[in-house]
């Protein structure tokens, strides 16, 4: 039985809105063993590569590494999928991966294991409300985050993904371009803060990063005084000011693995700690606080619509290819031309290796130069 769970979130006129998010139960121990065989089997009937993403639940991320696919960041995800022969590409994490997996590979069949796996980004910026804000700002750069519908993106002369929007920012602004950003406010505000540019911003928000705080954050660090702080630019800028490393979930393991500090103190959704537990098994990953003692699930640093993916849905929608996602030919060729260009630029980016120092590291990431 999937358990129902409300999940309030903020619109660009500043109004809450409340949806909800269906996560299935968890399986007990036999019935886990016998799904992972199953699935392990289908995706090879199926000629089937899993993606995942960082934020899903730890065994789908196993499975995902363990028959050949990926677990990854939004932007890898993006690049992985377009790169396989497989028929079939199976992507855990949220609706708009899929999207972006379909749009890249329209010849491709692509499941999800739910469909209504949603995004508070990609609900908070409505096609029809974003091309009105579009059309009252002429002569400026539509960049759009990877977590918007097909039809935002096929408003968007760019996208982009947190791995990337800091780097692509201060191309266009050493260009000379003026630029519209959707939808997350604090991704965009820490954006223009970095580079300067003229930006100007939708009013989105992501449930799970909004929720940290930094009063609470502060007092973890006097307890840990050793801990780095590693947090994702959606986090809000107070959060940021106090992070050693600001990045996307691939860079921040990344740093998390690479970095001498043996404590870090992780400030984005609380399932990036199974790849930095594994990757680096003697250090100490505290999750950042948020919202505290009255924590609901609002406030769990989990994202409600990543948890909607699950063992028993994903073997469901590989024995009977259920969850197809469906892209528009129209929107989607649209849509393709900015994911493409941001692709295209993401393999021109002469990435630099950290250096274990932390001082300079940091402001590698910080420039968006950290390797994803
Ligand atoms: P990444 O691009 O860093 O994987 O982030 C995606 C996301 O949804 C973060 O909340
Ligand atoms: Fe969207 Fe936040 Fe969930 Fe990422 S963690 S998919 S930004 S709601």
């Amino acid at each position: 039985m999937a358990q129902i769970i409300p999940v309030e979130f903020c619109r660009h006129d500043s109004s809450v809105a409340q949806v909800w998010a269906r996560v299935p139960e968890e399986p007990s121990p036999e019935q886990r063993v016998e799904l992972k065989a199953r699935i392990r089997r289908l995706l090879k009937q199926q000629d089937a590569t899993l993606m995942a993403h960082y934020y899903v639940h730890p065994d789908l991320q196993d499975l995902a590494e363990e028959t050949g696919g990926c677990v990854a960041d939004s932007l890898e995800m993006a690049r992985f999928g377009r790169a396989q022969s497989s028929r079939t590409l199976v992507i855990c994490g949220v609706r708009f991966m899929g999207e972006t997996a379909k749009i890249l590979s329209p010849d491709k069949r692509v499941l999800v294991p739910d469909l209504e796996a949603n995004c508070s980004l990609d609900l908070a910026c409505p096609a029809d409300e974003f091309g009105e804000f579009c059309d009252a700002h002429p002569g400026r750069t539509v960049v759009v985050y990877a977590n918007t519908s097909t039809a935002v993106k096929a408003r968007a002369d760019w996208m982009v993904t947190s791995a990337i929007g800091l780097k692509l920012v201060e191309h266009l602004h050493r260009r000379g371009e003026k630029l519209i950003w959707a939808p997350d406010r604090h991704l965009g505000q820490y954006i223009r803060e970095q580079t300067g540019a003229d930006m100007l911003l939708w009013r989105g928000a992501c449930v799970v990063h909004d929720e940290f705080k930094s009063y609470e954050l502060e007092a973890l660090k006097r307890e840990h005084p050793r801990a780095k702080v590693l947090a994702h630019p959606e986090s809000p800028d107070a959060v940021l000011r106090l992070a050693d490393v600001i990045g996307s979930t691939g860079q921040l393991i990344k740093a998390a693995r690479e970095l001498p500090d043996t404590e870090f103190i992780v400030a984005t959704d609380n399932g990036i700690l199974h790849q930095m537990r594994k990757a680096s098994p003697g250090k100490l990953f505290l999750e950042a606080p948020t919202a505290g003692n009255g924590a609901t699930c609002k406030s769990c640093a989990h994202c409600p619509w990543m948890a909607m993916n699950g063992l028993a849905n994903l073997a469901h929608v590989l024995e009977t290819g259920v969850n197809e996602i469906q892209v528009d030919a129209g929107l989607g060729r649209r849509a393709y031309r900015c994911i493409d260009r941001m692709l295209e630029f993401a393999a021109q980016l002469n990435a630099p290796a950290p250096t274990g120092d932390l001082a300079r590291d940091r402001k590698l990431y910080a420039n968006g130069m950290g390797p994803a």
